[in-house]
């Protein structure tokens, strides 16, 4: 099988930047067209410069990366430093980046890049809030019926919320862009809070990243190291949740993950539960499914892969 034509759509953040390395960090199966940076975790200035800093680490400074959206489409941005610290890539201590950002918007790449291929071929990943998508779409519309499928990491049902109450991170930070992407008719498959608050960091696997002994997998351990503070304090958790490398996981091995075709709507209105992705688990209502939900994951052979990947670089 030819490898996977992706644009990793991404707010780094040490999650993204370790989906980034397993993707570099396989090119039989996947194809980076190219790395489009987003306002989330951090501003989009440092998300941009976080994402040539992940390209340089894994070796790989002619990926193309753009610059996207810096504020959501209809809100003021909310960012996450008190997750990711002040940088967005807090923990190893890694070189400002000399590769250059391509001229032009994000958002025209992902256009021009999905008209210039066959349709079906390109698949998105979005790591982050998903303004430069939905931006695309709502200024492309032709583009809905090129992509082949969007693997996207976002959302929250039984888990619930990790930025509210009631909402997961990306979606919570842009819901009018969730909302565009949820009702495009692109086939989606989402990685929620439910699947990958299984895919945690214990001491074992980070010591074995660390032991790989290469500058990527050191810097993955410190990146790790650095964030699952945060989660440990809140949920007394074994471990960091390594979200973001699920969606690069599953290109490569999707039968790491199940879940189910379901419908998936996304609270843009209430002011209590906004950025809510209402998942139709149990199929109660007549609405037509748009997502494959991911709810459960073989941890161990997730850690085994980007372990045996990230040795790649
Ligand atoms: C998501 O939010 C960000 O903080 C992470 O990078 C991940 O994409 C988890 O809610
Ligand atoms: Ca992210």
């Amino acid at each position: 099988m030819p490898a996977r034509k992706i644009i990793i759509d991404t707010d780094p953040g040490q999650d993204d930047a370790v989906a980034i390395l397993l993707a570099l960090a396989s090119p039989k199966e996947i194809d980076v067209l190219g790395i489009t940076a987003v306002a989330g975790n951090v501003p989009l200035s440092l998300t941009a410069k976080n994402a040539r800093i992940v390209c340089e680490l894994a070796g790989k400074p002619e990926v193309k990366v753009f610059s996207g959206c810096d504020t959501p489409m209809a809100r003021a941005l909310v960012t996450a430093e008190h997750v990711h610290g002040k940088t967005g890539l807090d923990g190893p201590d890694l070189p400002d980046p000399t590769m250059p950002l391509q001229d032009g918007h994000a958002v025209d790449f992902i256009i021009e890049t999905l008209r210039q291929h066959p349709a079906g071929t390109v698949t998105l990943c979005p790591l982050g809030p998903l303004t430069n998508v939905a931006t695309a779409l709502k200024q492309a519309p032709d583009l809905a019926a090129r992509v082949q499928e969007i693997v996207l990491m976002g959302g929250a049902y039984f888990e619930v919320g990790n930025i509210t109450p009631a909402a997961e991170f990306n979606i919570y930070v842009d819901p009018e862009a969730a909302e565009i992407v949820f009702k495009s008719g692109i086939p989606i498959t989402m990685m929620p809070l439910d699947v990958t608050h299984k895919a945690l960091v214990t001491k074992p696997r980070n010591d074995a990243f660390r032991a790989l002994g290469t500058k990527a997998g050191i810097a993955v351990a410190e990146m790790t190291d650095f964030f699952e503070r945060f989660d440990k304090e809140k949920y007394g958790s074994n471990g960091a949740p390594l979200h973001d490398p699920c969606v690069t996981a599953y290109l490569i091995k999707p039968e790491l993950f199940s879940g189910r075709h379901i419908n998936v709507e996304i609270e843009t209105t209430s002011e209590l539960t906004l950025g809510m992705t209402v998942a139709d688990w149990w199929r109660v209502t007549d609405r037509s499914p748009n997502a494959t939900f991911i709810g459960e994951i073989d941890a161990d052979g997730f850690f085994d892969l980007l372990t045996e990947r990230l040795a790649n670089l």
